[in-house]
């Protein structure tokens, strides 16, 4: 159950009251991930224009197993090799025509915490698909070119997709999908679709389902002072579907096709309360059916989701490691839990920058007090109390300097719910001694 900040506030009045918030600082930091680069929206349409150019030499569309859908292949991966990608395509039947994905992988980064951006590269046979989606391939080809310019070294690995036929129903991301071992989609942390994003009368929509993916993008674009909605104009109606139909963590962007924008949603965005494309798999979805500040703010928009989600490594850093990943359940609003490991080996006082990782799993972390407790009973706050912090999850590695300490005895994390209605558990509790 989520509450608004204000209801909140009122609730954890009482706790305060009560004499519960002891007054907590902060005594150990957490790690910073890396900032995404800007995405120049001038490339992202170049991009729509060679992918317009080749529409036109093909008959006027990029459709399933039409010369234009393959040229459009051919364009992508030929940028991505050049830029160091480790391309393959993989062929699959459908309508009986040969149809094709294109799968990007990104040297580098831990295999098995996969994070995956894809856009469909088919158009309708109507016309030259630049917003439905030329406009989600371009973004997601500049991104990975971005990536590759950046010289960016993520924890995570990174693959990006180009599917085929997701026009005759979501075919070749199902297909994809389908082929993936078990093992090998359960390494897939997170599957961003970005299908429609510069529609000419645009929306703001966000996909409502991986809740960290959701925020991520959320917090994005409130960081522009751009109000944003939950895409409801046909869930599943995109390659998404298919990676969250087998249980894999997605979200996305969406800036409306055929619906009409209501006059509410024109008071917050501008815009006409026509269609959101009015040339939705018609044969104007052409480069002048894009709306340029659109495209440019999704584009940077998958940027900052990109580098924000590929960060945060559970790569131990190199040392001695006691870890307890025995799950703990954290009472709403209740006792303090604890859970512990047994330091054993290490002579002497623990080290200056002992590393505290921590793994909790919560829907509004602000209400977890977390300590680190010493062997002789010394408390480390690792993370105050915060009614203002309604992030899930805690999931970070502090440095404390616990050079007062004996090393050697049994340390704990304990982790305090002082507020009502969320709750979850501690995931792992990990020790790095250098
Ligand atoms: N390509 C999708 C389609 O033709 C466009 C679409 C409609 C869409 N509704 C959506 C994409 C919602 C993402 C989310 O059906
Ligand atoms: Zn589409
Ligand atoms: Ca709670």
């Amino acid at each position: 159950m989520r509450h608004s900040a204000r209801q909140r506030a009122l609730i954890v009045a009482g706790a305060a009251l009560a004499g519960l918030l002891a007054g907590a600082v902060p005594t150990a930091s957490a790690q910073q991930a890396a900032a995404a680069p800007d995405i120049p929206v001038a490339n992202v349409k170049q991009h729509l224009a060679d992918l317009q150019s080749i529409a036109t030499a093909n008959g006027g569309n990029r459709a399933h197993g039409r010369a234009g859908y393959r040229a459009s292949l051919d364009f992508v991966k030929a940028k991505l090799d050049a830029a160091g990608y480790t391309t393959t395509i993989q062929q699959f039947t459908s309508s009986g025509a040969t149809g094709y994905n294109l799968i990007a992988d990104w040297p580098g980064g831990d295999t098995s915490q996969i994070v995956m951006a894809g856009a469909h590269l088919d158009s309708v046979t109507s016309g030259p698909g630049i917003n439905d989606n030329g406009s989600g391939s371009a973004a997601v080809l500049e991104n990975a070119l971005a990536v590759a310019r950046a010289g960016y070294q993520p924890d995570k690995h990174l693959r990006f997709a180009w599917w085929g036929a997701e026009e005759l129903g979501l075919v070749g991301s199902r297909y994809y999908v389908n082929n993936l071992p078990s093992a090998e989609r359960a390494k897939i942390s997170a599957y961003l679709n970005f299908d429609m994003i510069g529609s000419p009368n645009p929306g703001y929509f966000v996909y409502d389902d991986d809740p960290a993916i959701e925020k991520t993008f959320k917090d994005y674009f409130a960081g522009l002072g751009v109000p944003t909605e939950i895409e409801t104009e046909g869930d599943g109606r995109s390659d998404h579907a298919s990676f969250k139909n087998v249980g894999i963590p997605v979200g996305g962007l969406f800036t409306g096709a055929s619906r009409t924008k209501t006059s509410a949603q024109v008071q917050k965005w501008g815009g006409t309360t026509t269609s959101f494309d009015r040339c939705y798999h018609s044969s104007c979805d052409t480069t002048s059916n894009i709306n340029d500040t659109a495209l440019d703010r999704n584009s940077d928009a998958i940027a900052h989701a990109i580098w924000t989600l590929s960060s945060g490594t559970t790569n131990p850093p190199t040392g001695t490691v006691f870890e307890n990943t025995a799950d703990v359940t954290i009472p709403d609003y209740g006792a303090a839990v604890t859970s512990s490991v047994n330091v054993t080996g290490i002579p002497g006082n623990a080290p200056s920058d002992l590393a505290v990782g921590v793994d909790i799993v919560h829907t509004w972390r602000g209400d977890l007090v977390v300590d680190l407790v010493a062997p002789d009973g010394t408390v480390y706050n690792l993370k105050p109390y915060s009614s203002s912090d309604s992030a899930d999850n805690v999931k970070a590695t502090y440095t404390v300097n616990a050079s007062s300490e004996t090393a050697n005895g049994t340390w704990s994390l304990r982790v305090q719910d002082r507020a009502r209605y969320d709750t979850g558990y501690i995931n792992s509790f990990k020790l790095t001694f250098p």
